[in-house]
């Protein structure tokens, strides 16, 4: 992958590429990185990249048509690569980002630095804004060397162990705790099942820690850990809601999807439809699924509402999982999420799946 980085600092980035298994993947052609140097593009004897701003105010706004001249350079050189703009009010770089990333030809990071790049920039020139977290550093170098060392790690050969690259990953919660020799350390002694040499147990003791620290220190990861544990059940879906739910259910690893339709000969075309479950009604499916948790997400409000970071709590707590209903609530369900004008339910039911799931779908913001 060819990875570029613009920046008005390009020395803040030697010691950090050539360490470890970046290094490494530069050694061994899986990533190359180079680092482009702002001042390249800036005209005049003092090669300037800011201007005061528009409005007065304090600080001074790197100049538009400088970040153009090497944003438009990148995009000679590295073709069909993605440029992403480092900033705060970027949308939060995670671990199914770097995924994503990585699949792409070549990636370009554009480093600001001072009150900000000029906004025709970010507007006009950029594929995309990333942010590390909610804090403001002193300019995007660090998060651009945080999004490097995220994306390289996912690129094929980088990491020897590809298992490792996955259980690492968020996608199934945070990671079980691990340990080595002594057995007995000052005392505190390494879990039993660790030690008992029987894989299943192991197996088994793993992902019961993954999921009870999930719950207690991310409880907002802890959907995403229980997606493919979770089922989700429509009803009476028009076309285009079905292939978008189908799709999301898809994208975001949920378990199985059912329809469900009080029309005899509707049932029978959508049999045909492979992987999608046809049952008569809401409580025929409740009952099928005996033993789940029920979660029905409302549009109107009610008794019972949850918030988002509660119902991903619900369904992530549920040990043998959780279907989620849109429609009437059948007996024994709880009430999920706020009140919706109902014409604009599909797309409503869309947003909540990609509240509580979505963050490690990899098109983020394209259409299914
Ligand atoms: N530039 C300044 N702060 C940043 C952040 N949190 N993420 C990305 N770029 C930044």
């Amino acid at each position: 992958m060819n990875i570029r980085v613009i920046t008005i600092f390009p020395d803040f980035f030697a010691s950090c590429l050539g360490e470890g298994l970046l290094g490494k993947a530069a050694a061994n052609g899986l990533a190359r990185i180079e680092i482009d140097n702002l001042r390249r593009y800036a005209a005049g004897k003092h090669r300037t990249v800011d201007d005061a701003p528009y409005g007065g105010g304090p600080g001074m706004v790197m100049k538009p048509d400088v970040w153009a001249a090497a944003i438009e350079q990148a995009r000679r050189d590295l073709p069909g690569a993605r440029v992403a703009l480092l900033t705060p009010q970027g949308e939060t770089f995670t671990d199914a980002a770097a995924r994503r990333l990585a699949r792409e030809a070549g990636l370009v990071l554009c480093c600001g630095r001072y009150e900000g790049i000029d906004e025709r920039v970010g507007e006009h020139l950029v594929d995309e804004w990333l942010s590390i977290g909610d804090y403001v550093l002193t300019g995007g170098e660090p998060a651009a060397l945080a999004v490097i060392d995220a994306v390289v790690r996912q690129l094929p050969g980088v990491v020897g162990c590809a298992e490792s690259v996955d259980t690492d990953s968020f996608t199934a919660g945070l990671k079980y705790p691990q340990y080595t020799r002594p057995p007995i350390f000052r005392g505190w002694s390494v879990p039993e099942p660790l030690l008992s040499g029987h894989h299943a147990d192991i197996k088994a003791w793993r992902e019961a820690e993954a999921v009870a620290r999930t719950n207690r220190l991310r409880p907002d990861l802890a959907a995403l850990a229980a997606a493919p544990r979770t089922r989700l059940a429509v009803r009476e879906p028009d076309d285009w809601t079905l292939a978008a739910v189908a799709a999301a259910v898809r994208a975001y690893g949920l378990r199985e999807l059912a329809v469900v339709s009080g029309d005899a000969a509707r049932r029978a075309a959508l049999r045909e439809q492979a992987g999608v479950r046809v049952v008569r009604s809401l409580a025929e499916a409740a009952r099928k699924w005996d033993g789940e948790r029920l979660l029905c997400v409302a549009t109107q409000p009610g008794p019972g509402q949850m918030s988002l970071a509660q119902a991903a709590t619900f369904i992530g707590e549920a040990p043998a999982g959780t279907t989620i209903f849109w429609g009437d609530p059948p007996p024994g369900a709880s009430l999920a999420a706020p009140c919706w004008d109902e014409s604009a339910a599909p797309a409503a039911l869309l947003a909540w799946l990609d509240r509580v799931f979505g963050w490690p779908r990899a098109s983020r913001g394209q259409p299914f």
